[in-house]
């Protein structure tokens, strides 16, 4: 199969924001408990938290973090988890019908954030809150010094405020399984009115508004429309959340979702161009898609599950274990969101760790990397700079969720600080290898500095605490580069990363 791809050097759709590679965490299964903090663990440190999945947290280079949720958030109170551990209260979960012990509060994640050396995003209740508690829980986590909130946290050992820039307003306020869940009228003034108090106590805060809870629900766009009426001269971003699958088992279908979310930022897009010119405002409004992975393997069986047990602590929730076709997919969704950059600033992947997520840890156990780490490892280390435009000439396919549909997904990142440029590409032809062909306009002189490459392997292969390398990168061969032009093959099912300086 013969591919035609071009870019040129100043053909650029945007600077992509560092933030687009974050990723979100919440009080959820094992995410927190055993999974980043699990004290008694041979690898916890002297505060509880492991240094095996530490470490795997700091190779991915995660610009942000979203937390503490998620729907725990909505009847979360935060004063629950600070202040002397041994007098925190053990309350109910209503989101995930568990146990939360409330032994890692604000003041221990912010320390796990900086060792991880992320920057937090903290998300208020507004579902079972409201604007009061969330203007105390900023001026406990940001106000220097001087007030009860912040001579509080100095009192619990905490002298410094923290330099918390990006709030979340709440979370899924569209669902009608959110605790407190709201109208959209309704919900955007509540938003607008916490902003308001937000950016009081510092002009710097940057407000995230909660979107639809994915494009398939029965108020969206509507949703967004109404909530940014009422909100949108106080807000930064508006967020957006999808989770995919392949319980059809069409491998095809499954990686063209990626086409329909493209369609999915777009329309957002459209809305907040309407309501800006609707209140002839003059700030704009970007994307948060702060909710993103895959997330089926496992869905029906644990929604049965958490529905009827009995309120356990950290339960085994959503652990899925991802395969080799999940990570050709998360490839090409982090293309997508590259392609889009213009209008996505940040993205969470959701979530970090066992809860749908790249890092899975046992109890008391080994912590590996699934499949789906490797692409968002790279995307973060290599995906900075500035996004360029590629155009694709090559064979297509027709399936139920999108036409017309490249075999070859590309996204191209021209990172001008250290002169280099990296090539995305997965291949999602089932049998056939991409003969690619591909003139790098402007950049006359690009040497080949490297290529990985994730292929050979069965679609449904994994990694496991048994064999944590099974699916795993390369070094790659085939591809080189001659007089500004790239050259090579693909095998069927490939992902690359190529890197010229
Ligand atoms: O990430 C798991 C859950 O998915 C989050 O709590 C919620 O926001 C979304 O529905």
């Amino acid at each position: 199969m013969r591919v035609r791809a071009s870019l040129h050097r100043d053909f650029k759709i945007s600077r992509i924001d560092d933030r687009l590679y974050s990723a979100f965490i919440e009080h959820m299964g094992r995410a927190i408990y055993s999974g980043i903090y699990e004290p008694g663990h041979p690898q916890a440190d002297p505060n509880g938290f492991r240094k095996d999945v530490l470490e795997l947290v700091r190779d991915l280079k995660i610009p942000a973090i979203r937390y503490p949720g998620g729907n725990f958030v909505s009847a979360y109170r935060w004063e629950d988890g600070i202040g002397p551990k041994e007098q925190r209260p053990v309350r109910l979960d209503l989101a995930w019908r568990s146990k939360e012990t409330n032994q890692v509060g604000i003041n221990e994640f912010a320390q796990w954030a900086e060792m991880a050396g992320i920057e937090m995003m903290l998300a208020v209740n507004l579902g079972s809150r409201g604007l009061e508690d969330a203007r105390n829980f900023a001026e406990y986590a940001i106000h220097p010094e001087g007030t009860y909130w912040s001579e509080l946290r100095r009192s619990h050992g905490v002298k410094e405020p923290y330099n918390v820039k990006m709030w979340c307003l709440g979370n899924e306020m569209d669902g009608p399984w959110q605790i407190g869940h709201k109208k959209a009228k309704e919900y955007g003034q509540l938003a607008n009115e916490t902003a308001k108090a937000l950016k009081a106590l510092d002009g710097d805060i940057e407000a995230i508004v909660c979107g639809s809870s994915n494009d398939q629900m029965p108020t969206y766009p509507d949703w967004e429309r109404e909530v940014l009426e009422e909100c949108y001269e106080n807000v930064d971003y508006i967020s957006l959340h999808k989770y995919f699958g392949n319980s059809s088992n069409d491998t095809l279908n499954y990686f063209a979702k990626i086409e329909e979310t493209g369609r999915y930022i777009q329309a957002i897009g459209g809305v907040i161009d309407f309501v800006k010119a609707k209140k002839r405002a003059k700030n704009d409004v970007y994307i948060c898609f702060d909710e993103w992975n895959v997330w089926y393997h496992r869905r029906e069986e644990d929604a049965q599950r958490w529905r009827t047990w009995d309120w356990p602590e950290a339960p085994d929730l959503l652990e899925e274990d991802y395969n080799f076709e999940d990570a050709l997919f998360v490839a090409g969704l982090i293309n997508e969101f590259i392609r889009r950059s213009d209008r996505v600033r940040i993205a969470c992947i959701a979530q970090l760790v066992n809860v749908i997520a790249p890092i899975r840890a046992e109890r008391g156990g080994p912590a590996w990397r699934q499949t789906i780490y490797y692409p968002y490892q790279f995307a973060s280390l290599y995906g900075r700079g500035t996004a360029l435009k590629v155009a694709v000439d090559g064979p297509t396919y027709d399936c139920k969720v999108a036409d017309d549909v490249n075999y070859l997904d590309v996204a191209a990142v021209h990172d001008e600080r250290a002169c280099t440029v990296t090539l995305f590409l997965v291949n999602r032809h089932l049998e056939e290898t991409v003969e690619l062909d591909m003139p790098m306009t402007g950049f006359p002189t690009a040497r080949l500095i490297e290529h990985k490459v994730m292929a050979g392997f069965g679609l449904r292969d994994a990694n496991g605490p048994d064999h944590p390398n099974a699916v795993a990168p390369r070094d790659g061969t085939g591809v080189g580069v001659d007089n500004g032009r790239v050259k090579g093959h693909l095998v069927a099912l490939s992902y690359h990363v190529i890197r010229f300086d």
